[in-house]
Parts: C-alpha cells; structure tokens; sequence
C-alpha cells in the first residue's frame, strides 16, 4: 500500500473519531463509541493499523510514527470528552485541580452600636422588660403633647427638630388632609414610645374591663436632633427607654433597675454606681439627670452622663387614660452611642457611621 493511501485512512479515522466523541450524550453512549473506535480486537483503528503492514518497507518510520500520533490524538479526544461528560457537560480544561483549597468567605459582623443594642435588651430581658419598637416618624401627640411638652415649650422649636413638609403628611383619622394638619417629624427621643404603650395598655384593659395592666418596657431606636456633627454630636443617634408602670412604684426602684443594668453591663468584678442629679422633664416628676461611674477597659473610672429619668409625671399618665391615683411609674432615657463609646473607648462618634470596614471590623 502506497504511504498516502495509509495516511488518508488514518486522517479519516482521526476526524471520525472527533465526530462520534462529539456527539455521544452521555457517557454510556461514549463507551459504545469508544469500544467501536479503539476496541482491542474488533476496533477500527486497530483495522487501520493492520494496513501498517502493507505499507512499503521504506514508508514504514514514516507510516508507524503518524499512527502512533493520530493514536495520541483520538485517546486524547475521548479522554476530553469523558471528562466533559462526567461535569455535567462543562468544559472544565485540563487545569482544574479539584484539591485546591477554596477562597475563604470573609463573614460579616453586626455593627458595634447593634451588638449594643442587643446587649441591653438580654439585659433588660432578663430584668423583665419586654423589648417594644415605635415609629421614627412621629406626630404632635406622641413626641410633645402627650409627654406634657407644651406648644410654648423650646423643645418644640423648629431649629432643634426635624419637621417634615406637611406636604407629604397624611391627615390623622377624621380630619380631611390639608385641614390644620399637625406636624410630622422625626421623633427627637424614644419616649414616644412610652405613650404608644401605655395607650394600648389602657385600651386593652378598657377591654377586658378589668385594672390595666403592669407595663415593663424598654424600646431602643434612632432618634434625631439637629445637631452639628462634632466628635460627640452626631444628627443621628440612638436611645434606650425604659418605662415600668405598676402600682406603688418608686424612685428607689427606678434606681435599682438602673444600678443592675450597669452593673450587668459593665459590671464584672467591680462596683458599678449610679448617681441621680436633680434635673427637669416636662414628662416626669421627679426628674434626674443619670450619671454612672464604672471602671472601663482602659482603667478610666470617672462619672459619666448617661441620660435622664424620673417618675412619670401625673399629666402623662392621665393623657394615655390611667388614673394617677391608681397607678405610678418611673422612665428612663439614655445615650446608646455614649455607652457603646466609652465600653470601647471610641472617642468619636462619628467613627461609628462613615462605615469604614477597617474600623468595624474590630468590634
Ligand atoms: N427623653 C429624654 C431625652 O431625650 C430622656 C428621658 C426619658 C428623661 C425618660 C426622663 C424620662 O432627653
């Protein structure tokens, strides 16, 4: 056989080869294709290479060596396949290397000021206060009207709050919208959140028709205040309300519950201390300023100011519709940020909302 007539025979085989390899679906099928390409008896290519012996002597290296790389060729095409087939299909090339170990995922964390918040409320929580949210934007009634505040008071003062265009507020049920609407903002402290409860209380008791009920709440979120951003003033920030309403309730309670609060919190080995300075809220009566001293990481311990508190005042108690005679309460409000702050000894707030990954990771 003449050497050209051979390599054309091996040349036809190689593309039969890629054809049939092509074009089996499933590596069942590639088996069949196989057995009927390479078969060691019956295969075609061994037909092919059963012609090797008629070539001509001298054609002979020449022949034997591009059968061997034709070989090379189709095991090569069926080795391909194979491995297509058993990935589903993918062409996943020859550098994969399945033992290589897999990018690390790098896990998230909660922000410091939420890992906070969730402190206190296992705290309060197993004090026995129930944690309660209430909406940022708030109404007349709930931020100032209802908490005694009223509308000759500064607090009210546009400058010191966050009005929101009338514009955009919706009228409150019975009024037609346009009509003397009352003023929208974002609420500019949590004791909103004192009114909504003691509201609903009431109204559930009126239900039952039977005394109302205990309420022991707390409620942390957002507030906002038109403050300049500065190292300890941010526009933003957070509070933790407490509020208990019960009968024969009295400032020696608010102050053990603040003291155990503390004490859990930042407590450890060391004594915490709670000390009230009289001060003035439109909502209570009497009414402190809370400051707590502790020892913290940094070994500093010097009085700080926390927030405020008191006996809720006899005219906030009658607005929600309990009988001051009949039952008394105590609330609070403070300062997440300034906790959060000197638990970790930030001393810039703002460090804690220009979200840079390098300074939140450490928390
Ligand atoms: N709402 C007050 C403030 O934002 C704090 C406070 C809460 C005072 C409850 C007394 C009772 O400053």
């Amino acid at each position: 056989m003449a050497l050209a007539e051979f390599l054309a025979s091996l040349d036809k085989l190689a593309e039969q080869a890629q054809t049939a390899f092509r074009s089996a679906d499933s590596l069942p099928a590639l088996e069949v294709v196989r057995v009927e390409l390479l078969g060691a008896k019956a295969g075609l290519l061994r037909r092919v290479q059963q012609g090797l012996g008629a070539v001509d002597q001298a054609d002979k290296p020449a022949a034997g060596k591009r059968f061997n790389e034709v070989k090379q060729l189709i095991e090569g095409a069926l080795a391909d396949a194979q491995n297509k087939l058993a990935h589903g299909g993918e062409d996943v090339g020859d550098g994969l290397d399945v033992t290589v170990p897999g990018r690390p995922l790098r896990v998230g964390h909660l922000h410091p000021i939420t890992q906070t918040i969730c402190e206190m409320k296992d705290i309060m929580g197993r004090l026995g206060f129930t944690a309660v949210e209430g909406p940022e934007i708030e109404d007349d009634w709930h931020n100032f009207e209802a908490l005694n505040i009223p509308l000759s008071h500064p607090a009210r003062d546009p400058l010191d709050n966050f009005y929101l265009a009338a514009a955009g507020a919706r009228p409150a049920q019975g009024e037609t919208a346009g009509e003397n609407l009352p003023p929208l903002l974002l609420r500019s402290q949590t004791s909103t959140v004192q009114i909504r409860v003691m509201e609903a209380g009431v109204a559930e008791a009126a239900k039952g028709g039977g005394l109302p009920p205990p309420v022991r709440i707390i409620s942390l979120g957002r507030v906002y205040r038109p403050d300049t951003a500065d190292a300890t003033h941010y526009p933003m920030f957070h509070q933790i309300e407490g509020l208990l309403v019960d009968r024969e309730v009295t400032m020696a309670d608010l102050k053990s519950v603040l003291r155990l609060f503390c004490q859990s919190y930042f407590g450890g080995e060391d004594e915490v201390h709670v000390r009230f300075r009289p001060s003035f809220f439109p909502f209570t009566e009497p009414s402190v300023e809370v400051d707590m001293n502790w020892r913290d990481a940094q070994g500093n311990s010097s009085w700080m100011e926390m927030g405020g508190a008191g006996m809720v005042d006899p005219n906030v108690l009658r607005a929600v519709g309990y009988d001051p005679e009949q039952v008394s309460g105590f609330a609070f409000g403070l300062g997440v940020e300034r906790i959060c702050m000197r638990q970790h000894g930030i001393t810039d707030i703002r460090a804690l909302y220009q979200n840079d990954i390098r300074f939140l990771a450490q928390f």
